[in-house]
């Protein structure tokens, strides 16, 4: 039997919005210091878009970069797979919208929900196409819009959010190269810790959800770290193992921009110098299934990932969901 050919990364982008939204502003906004978001979080800054664009006017920007990064035509996607949980509507997708907006006439397109795992889902998803041989270019997207559903009353999360997209073009494995393993993981169990009550079809908006600030996150975060440090954790190690490869052959951690005392905990368990740890939670805060993509588009383009470096993905996010991917890029 012939060995299915993996995925491997042909290029990715980026975009982020202008605008900029210091914790200095935030302390004008609610009862909070630079010092306690810095301390607690690690995050200095976030990136806010401007009213009137949407979240597929920002991915699809993310999308053209990294199509060309590839040197792949939009017309030669099979697939845009989106993952969010801040979509353009609750349907159409908006894959679809990302689809009509760069002219990709050949692709199915569809959106993921998995919070901030979504782009890890979304590679595994990918990965199993192009191994199936259903595809052959597939258009990976982690965008979010986190500021729409932000409630800038409330202390506890308005500090940790913030906005932008993030792409990759997907394609068959050459020589060494791809998606050594992935792992992903839910526990719908825990799903209230992180949650946005309002809005969806068990209660759409009324008067009366929109008085309760239903149509917000509401997050348990002291429950969510402690779950977050586990699971990224056991997800890391469990890409490594699935592969055979120990976390001293790794060149680069990418892991989910949450807290950088999460981050911290992580490199620690798998022994990681800071050099081999990827951080810019300072820059973006929590842009949930963004962080990854953007933060892979960052490493690339700056020369920190290069090809044939060991590189492992990991991501814990609401639902829960958790997840992995070793690749060798
Ligand atoms: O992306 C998906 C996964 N998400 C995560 O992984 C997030 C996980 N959670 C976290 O990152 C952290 O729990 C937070 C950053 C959200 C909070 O940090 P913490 O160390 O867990 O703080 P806490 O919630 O236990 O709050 C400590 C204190 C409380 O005051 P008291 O009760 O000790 O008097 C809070 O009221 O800090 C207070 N506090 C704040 N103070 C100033 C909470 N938010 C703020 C704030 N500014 N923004």
């Amino acid at each position: 039997m012939c060995e299915s050919i993996p995925a491997m990364i042909l290029g990715t982008g980026r975009a982020v919005p202008d605008k900029i939204l210091t914790n200095h502003d935030l302390e004008k906004i609610v009862d909070t210091s630079d010092q306690w978001i810095k301390e607690r979080s690690g995050i200095e800054r976030r990136h806010i878009l401007e009213d009137g664009k949407t979240n597929s006017d920002l991915a699809s920007l993310a999308s053209q970069r990294a199509l060309e990064d590839a040197g792949v035509k939009p017309e030669e996607l099979d697939f845009i797979i989106v993952a969010t949980i801040t979509p353009d509507y609750t349907f159409p997708s908006t894959a679809a919208q990302i689809q009509a907006k760069i002219g990709a006439v050949n692709a199915a397109a569809f959106d993921i929900s998995a919070a901030c795992s979504g782009f890890i889902y979304g590679l595994s998803i990918a990965d199993s196409l192009i191994k199936a041989e259903l595809a052959n270019r597939v258009l990976v997207i982690g965008s979010e819009m986190l500021s729409r559903i932000t409630d800038w009353e409330d202390r506890s999360t308005c500090v940790l959010f913030g906005d932008g997209s993030g792409a990759a073009v997907l394609g068959p494995a050459e020589g060494n190269r791809g998606i050594l393993s992935s792992y992903i993981k839910s526990d719908g169990k825990l799903g209230n810790l992180l949650i946005m009550p309002g809005g969806g079809a068990t209660h759409p908006a009324t008067h009366e959800t929109v008085d309760k600030r239903m149509h917000y996150i509401k997050m348990e975060g002291r429950e969510v770290f402690k779950h977050a440090v586990r699971a990224m954790r056991d997800a890391a190690l469990h890409a490594l193992d699935l592969a055979g490869i120990t976390s001293e052959e790794l060149d680069l951690l990418i892991p989910h921009q949450a807290n950088v005392r999460i981050i911290d905990a992580i490199a620690s368990r798998l022994k990681l110098p800071d050099e081999k740890v990827y951080i810019n939670i300072q820059e973006y805060g929590n842009t949930s299934a963004a962080s990854i993509p953007l933060a892979l588009d960052e490493a690339r383009r700056t020369g920190k990932l290069k090809q044939g470096d060991l590189c492992l993905l990991v991501a814990f996010g609401g639902g829960f969901t958790w997840g992995s991917a070793l690749i060798r890029m």
